[in-house]
């Protein structure tokens, strides 16, 4: 609705990891070079972490676009509340391996005999996992197992566990050490800093069509940044929301008023949107990300924005 008044061809501030859209921070595209450098030198486990909202499912999708280009196989699993014998059936699932046995062992033998093949193709094959954080240990011993499919010289699936800040203190467990020292790379996402948040303002405007006269003033920019503490996810948020009530007002360029009073609906104006130190009790953490989460649900549904989780998840093969 609002689009034609901002001379828009599509909504800027989707919630979707849109790969599209993926604006190139210094860290995401060390990231994304070092996730396609480790794939094609065969470093066998990546990690790429970040905090809630920061771009590694975008990222990830921007890779899986670069490795459909690539020709190599891809398996991309998010439901990382899988158990172990869920596992190997969605990896075939995915990687589209027939196997009639439900045999652990069968699977397996199944998956490495696929594997060998692609090597000898000279194909690549990539497993992906998001959302790695809830993974249980038990699962993450299994796929530390499958990092032993291997040459003598080169290992025949390559891994990339995408998560949360989670992720990386559960890798520090004890007993995930094996898992821990099989990771040849490491990738993150961070927060944007106030430059990168009015470049990527701007730069998710343009692909959206806008012709480059100001939508935002840079005060409001400004604005957004502080209440979303620098996370893309919650300034698309603030934004999307600051340009509909400025849509209502027919006021160009959005004012910081606009974004405040976006702020307050999320009531972003008492809850940061970004963990907690690390000193306040868990209850609490959970509370607040819930009341945060509830709130911008409600927003959300109100002006019929997508939230990624709507989001079938992409296949590529
Ligand atoms: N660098 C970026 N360029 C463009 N859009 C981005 C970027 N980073 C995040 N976004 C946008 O922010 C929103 C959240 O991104 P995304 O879902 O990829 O985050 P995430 O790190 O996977 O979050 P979660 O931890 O909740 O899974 C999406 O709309 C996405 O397009
Ligand atoms: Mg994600």
């Amino acid at each position: 609705m609002y689009q034609t008044f901002f001379g828009l061809k599509e909504s800027p501030f989707n919630g979707n990891p849109d790969p599209r859209y993926l604006y190139l921070t210094k860290q995401i595209q060390e990231s994304l070079a070092s996730l396609m450098y480790g794939i094609q030198a065969r470093k066998g486990f990546i990690t790429l972490t970040g905090e809630v909202g920061t771009g590694k499912t975008t990222l990830v999708n921007r890779l899986l676009d670069w490795l459909h280009q690539y020709k190599a196989r891809t398996a991309y699993i998010f439901n990382s509340r899988l158990n172990t014998s869920d596992l190997l059936d969605f990896i075939l699932a995915e990687f589209e391996i027939p196997c009639a046995s439900r045999t652990k062992s069968q699977q397996l033998l199944r998956l490495n005999h696929w594997l060998l093949e692609r090597y000898r193709m000279r194909e690549t094959a990539v497993l992906i996992i998001d959302e790695a954080q809830n993974l249980s240990n038990s699962v993450l011993e299994e796929i530390r197992l499958l990092t032993n499919l291997e040459t003598s010289t080169e290992k025949l699936l390559q891994i990339v566990l995408s998560g949360q800040p989670e992720l990386e203190e559960k890798l520090k467990l004890p007993e995930l050490r094996q898992l821990r020292q099989r990771i040849t790379l490491r990738c993150k996402t961070s927060l944007l800093s106030i430059e990168e948040t009015h470049a990527y303002v701007a730069e998710r405007l343009r692909i959206a069509g806008a012709n480059g006269t100001p939508i935002f003033s840079p005060e409001a920019i400004d604005l957004a940044h502080t209440y979303a503490h620098g996370i893309p996810r919650v300034i698309n948020l603030l934004c999307e929301h600051a340009l509909i009530s400025a849509y209502t007002e027919q006021q160009r360029p959005v004012q910081p008023a606009a974004v405040s009073e976006a702020a307050r609906e999320f009531q972003l104006d008492e809850i940061a949107p970004i963990a907690p130190p690390r000193d306040t009790t868990m209850e609490e953490a959970a509370e607040g990300s819930e009341t945060f989460l509830h709130n911008a649900g409600e927003a959300l549904s109100r002006f019929h924005i997508g939230s990624p989780e709507d989001t079938p998840a992409r296949k590529q093969k």
